[in-house]
Protein backbone atom coordinates (compact mmCIF):
# COMPACT_ATOMS: atom_id res chain seq x y z
CA UNK A 1 0.00 0.00 0.00
CA UNK A 2 1.52 3.41 -0.75
CA UNK A 3 1.66 6.13 1.73
CA UNK A 4 -0.71 8.57 2.21
CA UNK A 5 0.77 12.08 1.62
CA UNK A 6 0.27 15.39 2.92
CA UNK A 7 -1.35 16.59 -0.61
CA UNK A 8 -3.72 13.51 -0.63
CA UNK A 9 -5.06 14.56 3.02
CA UNK A 10 -5.17 17.74 1.92
CA UNK A 11 -7.68 16.69 -0.60
CA UNK A 12 -9.92 14.75 1.20
CA UNK A 13 -10.40 17.23 3.90
CA UNK A 14 -11.43 19.58 1.19
CA UNK A 15 -13.47 17.08 -0.48
CA UNK A 16 -15.51 15.87 2.68
CA UNK A 17 -16.70 19.16 2.72
CA UNK A 18 -17.56 19.42 -0.79
CA UNK A 19 -21.55 18.23 -0.24
CA UNK A 20 -22.30 20.85 2.16
CA UNK A 21 -25.95 21.85 0.97
CA UNK A 22 -25.48 25.89 1.16
CA UNK A 23 -23.00 27.39 -0.87
CA UNK A 24 -21.42 29.82 1.97
CA UNK A 25 -20.74 27.08 4.51
CA UNK A 26 -19.15 25.05 1.53
CA UNK A 27 -16.77 27.72 0.97
CA UNK A 28 -16.08 29.01 3.74
CA UNK A 29 -15.00 25.45 5.24
CA UNK A 30 -13.14 24.71 2.24
CA UNK A 31 -11.00 27.89 2.70
CA UNK A 32 -10.49 27.09 6.17
CA UNK A 33 -9.12 23.63 5.06
CA UNK A 34 -6.94 25.00 2.48
CA UNK A 35 -5.74 27.56 4.44
CA UNK A 36 -4.70 25.66 7.34
CA UNK A 37 -3.52 22.85 5.87
CA UNK A 38 -1.25 25.49 3.93
CA UNK A 39 0.12 26.81 7.61
CA UNK A 40 0.87 23.78 9.18
CA UNK A 41 2.61 22.34 6.16
CA UNK A 42 4.92 26.15 6.06
CA UNK A 43 5.43 25.73 9.90
CA UNK A 44 5.57 22.02 9.93
CA UNK A 45 4.78 21.72 13.99
CA UNK A 46 6.03 19.37 16.32
CA UNK A 47 3.32 17.10 17.69
CA UNK A 48 4.42 19.11 21.33
CA UNK A 49 3.75 22.31 19.57
CA UNK A 50 0.58 21.56 18.04
CA UNK A 51 -0.79 20.86 21.01
CA UNK A 52 0.92 23.55 22.93
CA UNK A 53 -1.32 25.77 20.26
CA UNK A 54 -4.43 24.11 21.05
CA UNK A 55 -3.42 25.11 24.59
CA UNK A 56 -3.01 28.45 24.00
CA UNK A 57 -6.93 28.21 22.37
CA UNK A 58 -8.28 26.95 25.06
CA UNK A 59 -6.82 29.35 27.81
CA UNK A 60 -7.97 31.96 25.46
CA UNK A 61 -11.83 30.50 25.91
CA UNK A 62 -11.32 30.33 29.77
CA UNK A 63 -10.39 33.44 29.99
CA UNK A 64 -13.85 34.71 28.33
CA UNK A 65 -16.75 35.29 30.63
CA UNK A 66 -18.97 38.04 30.14
CA UNK A 67 -17.09 41.13 30.99
CA UNK A 68 -14.47 39.98 28.95
CA UNK A 69 -14.10 38.75 25.37
CA UNK A 70 -10.76 36.94 24.91
CA UNK A 71 -11.29 35.62 21.11
CA UNK A 72 -12.22 39.26 20.33
CA UNK A 73 -8.66 40.61 21.40
CA UNK A 74 -7.43 37.77 19.98
CA UNK A 75 -8.84 38.77 16.50
CA UNK A 76 -7.54 42.11 17.39
CA UNK A 77 -4.02 42.07 17.99
CA UNK A 78 -3.69 39.84 15.24
CA UNK A 79 -5.28 42.93 12.84
CA UNK A 80 -8.25 40.33 11.95
CA UNK A 81 -10.53 42.64 13.38
CA UNK A 82 -9.36 45.64 11.33
CA UNK A 83 -9.51 43.58 8.09
CA UNK A 84 -13.20 42.90 8.71
CA UNK A 85 -13.81 45.91 9.47
CA UNK A 86 -12.02 47.72 6.23
CA UNK A 87 -13.18 45.02 3.50
CA UNK A 88 -16.38 46.53 4.37
CA UNK A 89 -15.26 49.72 4.34
CA UNK A 90 -18.25 50.83 1.58
CA UNK A 91 -15.58 53.21 -0.33
CA UNK A 92 -18.02 55.93 -1.30
CA UNK A 93 -16.51 59.14 -1.75
CA UNK A 94 -16.29 61.55 1.33
CA UNK A 95 -17.55 58.90 3.51
CA UNK A 96 -15.96 58.88 7.19
CA UNK A 97 -14.23 55.83 7.97
CA UNK A 98 -14.31 53.05 10.57
CA UNK A 99 -12.82 51.40 12.88
CA UNK A 100 -13.02 48.80 15.50
CA UNK A 101 -15.68 48.73 17.51
CA UNK A 102 -13.54 47.29 20.79
CA UNK A 103 -14.95 45.21 24.00
CA UNK A 104 -15.94 48.22 25.93
CA UNK A 105 -19.15 49.33 23.66
CA UNK A 106 -22.59 49.46 26.15
CA UNK A 107 -25.49 48.67 23.67
CA UNK A 108 -27.48 50.54 25.57
CA UNK A 109 -25.89 53.67 26.78
CA UNK A 110 -27.28 56.16 29.15
CA UNK A 111 -29.25 58.36 27.18
CA UNK A 112 -28.32 62.27 27.80
CA UNK A 113 -28.78 65.77 27.09
CA UNK A 114 -27.09 67.91 24.21
CA UNK A 115 -24.47 69.60 26.23
CA UNK A 116 -24.21 67.26 29.37
CA UNK A 117 -20.94 66.24 30.94
CA UNK A 118 -20.40 62.57 30.73
CA UNK A 119 -17.40 62.49 32.52
CA UNK A 120 -18.86 62.24 35.71
CA UNK A 121 -16.36 63.37 38.54
CA UNK A 122 -13.71 62.56 36.11
CA UNK A 123 -10.09 63.38 36.44
CA UNK A 124 -8.41 64.66 33.58
CA UNK A 125 -8.19 67.83 31.13
CA UNK A 126 -11.97 68.62 29.90
CA UNK A 127 -12.17 68.34 26.50
CA UNK A 128 -15.54 70.33 24.81
CA UNK A 129 -16.61 67.56 21.77
CA UNK A 130 -18.67 69.82 18.92
CA UNK A 131 -19.13 66.82 16.13
CA UNK A 132 -21.75 67.27 13.22
CA UNK A 133 -23.37 63.93 11.29
CA UNK A 134 -23.95 64.69 7.71
CA UNK A 135 -24.96 62.33 4.69
CA UNK A 136 -21.36 62.29 2.30
CA UNK A 137 -22.75 65.61 0.32
CA UNK A 138 -22.31 67.26 3.72
CA UNK A 139 -26.08 67.59 4.15
CA UNK A 140 -27.17 66.96 7.74
CA UNK A 141 -28.58 64.80 9.43
CA UNK A 142 -31.00 65.31 12.09
CA UNK A 143 -31.86 63.20 14.86
CA UNK A 144 -28.63 61.22 14.32
CA UNK A 145 -28.13 58.74 17.62
CA UNK A 146 -24.78 59.36 18.29
CA UNK A 147 -23.27 56.80 21.50
CA UNK A 148 -19.80 58.37 23.04
CA UNK A 149 -17.91 56.30 24.86
CA UNK A 150 -14.14 57.09 26.58
CA UNK A 151 -11.96 55.69 29.13
CA UNK A 152 -10.62 57.54 31.34
CA UNK A 153 -7.21 59.61 32.62
CA UNK A 154 -6.62 56.19 34.47
CA UNK A 155 -6.93 54.36 30.86
CA UNK A 156 -9.73 52.52 31.88
CA UNK A 157 -13.56 52.37 31.10
CA UNK A 158 -16.50 52.25 33.16
CA UNK A 159 -16.80 48.52 32.83
CA UNK A 160 -13.68 47.88 33.83
CA UNK A 161 -13.95 49.38 37.40
CA UNK A 162 -16.58 48.47 40.24
CA UNK A 163 -19.60 50.69 39.64
CA UNK A 164 -22.44 49.71 40.93
CA UNK A 165 -24.99 47.39 38.83
CA UNK A 166 -26.73 50.03 35.88
CA UNK A 167 -24.19 52.74 36.90
CA UNK A 168 -22.45 54.16 34.06
CA UNK A 169 -19.74 57.23 33.32
CA UNK A 170 -17.86 58.47 30.49
CA UNK A 171 -20.38 57.28 27.96
CA UNK A 172 -23.86 58.62 26.63
CA UNK A 173 -26.57 58.13 23.68
CA UNK A 174 -26.83 61.37 22.23
CA UNK A 175 -30.02 62.38 19.32
CA UNK A 176 -28.13 65.53 16.78
CA UNK A 177 -30.03 68.41 16.69
CA UNK A 178 -31.51 70.21 13.81
CA UNK A 179 -27.95 70.97 11.88
CA UNK A 180 -26.79 67.48 12.91
CA UNK A 181 -24.89 68.33 15.68
CA UNK A 182 -24.38 66.68 19.08
CA UNK A 183 -22.05 68.52 21.91
CA UNK A 184 -20.86 67.41 25.19
CA UNK A 185 -17.90 67.66 27.56
CA UNK A 186 -15.94 64.59 28.04
CA UNK A 187 -12.31 64.50 29.01
CA UNK A 188 -9.35 64.30 26.77
CA UNK A 189 -8.46 60.31 26.29
CA UNK A 190 -4.92 59.23 27.46
CA UNK A 191 -3.01 56.05 25.92
CA UNK A 192 -4.02 52.93 27.92
CA UNK A 193 -3.47 48.76 27.62
CA UNK A 194 -5.70 46.20 25.95
CA UNK A 195 -6.16 43.92 29.11
CA UNK A 196 -2.68 42.11 28.91
CA UNK A 197 -3.22 39.46 31.99
CA UNK A 198 -4.77 36.98 29.62
CA UNK A 199 -3.08 34.70 27.03
CA UNK A 200 -3.33 37.65 24.62
CA UNK A 201 -1.24 39.57 27.16
CA UNK A 202 1.24 36.37 27.31
CA UNK A 203 1.55 36.27 23.17
CA UNK A 204 1.95 39.58 23.32
CA UNK A 205 4.86 39.38 25.40
CA UNK A 206 6.39 36.72 23.99
CA UNK A 207 6.44 38.72 20.93
CA UNK A 208 8.04 41.63 21.95
CA UNK A 209 5.00 43.37 21.27
CA UNK A 210 3.64 46.42 23.57
CA UNK A 211 -0.28 46.05 24.76
CA UNK A 212 -0.94 49.81 23.90
CA UNK A 213 -3.92 51.80 22.08
CA UNK A 214 -3.51 55.93 21.10
CA UNK A 215 -6.08 57.87 23.23
CA UNK A 216 -9.00 58.10 21.69
CA UNK A 217 -13.09 58.67 21.48
CA UNK A 218 -15.01 56.07 20.31
CA UNK A 219 -18.27 57.02 18.01
CA UNK A 220 -21.20 54.70 17.26
CA UNK A 221 -23.83 56.84 15.01
CA UNK A 222 -27.00 55.30 12.89
CA UNK A 223 -29.19 57.41 10.99
CA UNK A 224 -32.19 56.25 9.34
CA UNK A 225 -31.40 55.13 5.54
CA UNK A 226 -27.41 55.24 6.06
CA UNK A 227 -24.53 52.68 7.09
CA UNK A 228 -23.97 52.66 10.92
CA UNK A 229 -20.85 54.13 11.51
CA UNK A 230 -18.27 53.02 14.14
CA UNK A 231 -15.22 54.76 14.25
CA UNK A 232 -12.61 56.57 16.64
CA UNK A 233 -11.11 59.94 16.97
CA UNK A 234 -8.02 60.13 18.02
CA UNK A 235 -5.60 63.47 19.50
CA UNK A 236 -2.94 64.19 17.49
CA UNK A 237 0.69 63.81 19.35
CA UNK A 238 0.01 60.57 20.88
CA UNK A 239 3.38 58.23 21.15
CA UNK A 240 1.36 54.99 20.26
CA UNK A 241 -0.18 56.53 16.90
CA UNK A 242 1.94 54.55 14.95
CA UNK A 243 2.17 51.12 16.74
CA UNK A 244 -1.43 51.18 18.02
CA UNK A 245 -1.64 47.18 19.41
CA UNK A 246 -4.90 46.57 17.58
CA UNK A 247 -4.09 48.61 14.26
CA UNK A 248 -7.17 50.87 14.36
CA UNK A 249 -5.50 54.16 13.22
CA UNK A 250 -6.45 55.23 10.08
CA UNK A 251 -4.71 59.11 9.50
CA UNK A 252 -7.93 60.38 8.63
CA UNK A 253 -9.07 59.59 12.08
CA UNK A 254 -6.34 61.78 13.79
CA UNK A 255 -7.37 65.27 14.51
CA UNK A 256 -5.67 68.32 16.78
CA UNK A 257 -7.76 68.85 19.56
CA UNK A 258 -7.76 73.16 19.98
CA UNK A 259 -6.56 74.77 23.53
CA UNK A 260 -8.37 76.69 25.66
CA UNK A 261 -7.61 79.27 28.70
CA UNK A 262 -9.07 79.58 31.83
CA UNK A 263 -12.94 81.66 32.05
CA UNK A 264 -16.45 80.97 30.45
CA UNK A 265 -16.41 77.53 28.25
CA UNK A 266 -19.54 76.03 26.72
CA UNK A 267 -22.39 75.15 28.52
CA UNK A 268 -21.66 78.41 30.99
CA UNK A 269 -18.93 76.27 32.78
CA UNK A 270 -16.04 78.61 34.06
CA UNK A 271 -12.94 77.14 33.95
CA UNK A 272 -10.02 77.39 36.54
CA UNK A 273 -7.40 75.48 34.37
CA UNK A 274 -7.03 74.95 30.60
CA UNK A 275 -9.28 72.83 28.31
CA UNK A 276 -9.66 71.27 25.21
CA UNK A 277 -12.21 71.17 22.48
CA UNK A 278 -12.44 68.38 19.43
CA UNK A 279 -14.26 69.34 16.86
CA UNK A 280 -15.46 66.94 13.64
CA UNK A 281 -17.71 66.11 10.83
CA UNK A 282 -19.11 62.48 10.39
CA UNK A 283 -20.57 61.85 6.81
CA UNK A 284 -22.33 58.66 6.59
CA UNK A 285 -22.70 56.26 3.34
CA UNK A 286 -26.26 55.27 2.26
CA UNK A 287 -27.50 52.29 3.27
C1 LIG B 1 -10.94 49.78 22.55
O1 LIG B 1 -10.67 50.71 21.85
O2 LIG B 1 -11.74 50.03 23.44
C2 LIG B 1 -10.31 48.44 22.33
C3 LIG B 1 -10.27 47.90 21.07
C4 LIG B 1 -9.70 46.66 20.87
C5 LIG B 1 -9.15 45.96 21.95
C6 LIG B 1 -9.18 46.51 23.21
C7 LIG B 1 -9.74 47.78 23.42
FE1 LIG C 1 -11.10 52.29 23.28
Amino acid sequence: MNAVTPEQITRSALASFAGAPDERTREVSQAIVKHLHAFVAEVDPSPEEWMGALEFLTRVGQKCTPARQEFILLSDVLGVSMLVDTLQQPGDDGVTESTVLGPFYVEEPPVAEQGANIARGEDGIPLWIDVQVTDNAGDPLPGAVVDIWEGGADGLYDVQRDLPDGEYDLRGRFRADGEGRVKCWAVVPVSYQVPADGPVGDLLAATGRHPWRPGHVHFKIAAEGFAPLVTHLFPSGDPYLESDAVFGVKPSLVIDLAEHGTGEAPEGRQMDRTWKSLSYTFALSRA
